[in-house]
């Protein structure tokens, strides 16, 4: 068993979508080790993303990061980090997959409904950048 991160991103919750693409996480097979809602400052998100900020979209994913709530999760699963990147389908909308929850929620390469760890140092990081030991059921 492998742990991942995600985020429902503001567009997603901000929307009323947190449920619906929950249950896609659900019936992929994940299982919730943690689930908290938050809505970020600047300086979090700027922290969450810093691998990014020489890039040209930067502050626009800071900004869209932390324009309303988000609710950011530890998921477990059998390769848990390649199987959520599957079950998102590409960063661009779309270019992603039927039935990806990027395809289905996605408005933009921007506002791309969710995130998720892409290695499994990120994904260490991401986990203990929202949660503590105490807060991960296991
Ligand atoms: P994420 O980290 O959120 O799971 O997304 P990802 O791996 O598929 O894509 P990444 O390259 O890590 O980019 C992080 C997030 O930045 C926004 N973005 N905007 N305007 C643009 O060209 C652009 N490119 C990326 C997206 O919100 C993307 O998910
Ligand atoms: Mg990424």
């Amino acid at each position: 068993m492998q742990k991942t991160f995600t985020i429902l991103k503001p567009d997603t919750v901000s929307a009323g979508k947190a449920g619906a693409v929950l249950s896609e996480i659900e019936r992929a097979g994940f299982r919730i080790c943690a689930m908290k809602m938050l809505h970020l400052t600047e300086a979090q998100a700027q922290g969450f993303y810093y691998v990014h900020k020489e890039r040209p979209f930067f502050g626009n994913l800071v900004k869209f990061m932390t324009e309303s709530a988000i609710v950011a999760m530890v998921l477990e699963a059998d390769n848990a980090i390649e199987k959520l990147r599957k079950v998102m389908g590409a960063t661009d909308p779309a270019k992603a997959d039927n039935g990806t929850i990027r395809k289905q929620f996605g408005t933009n390469i921007e506002r791309n409904a969710i995130h998720g760890s892409d290695g499994p140092e990120t994904a260490a990081f991401e986990i203990g950048y929202f949660f503590n030991q105490l807060e991960i059921v296991r």
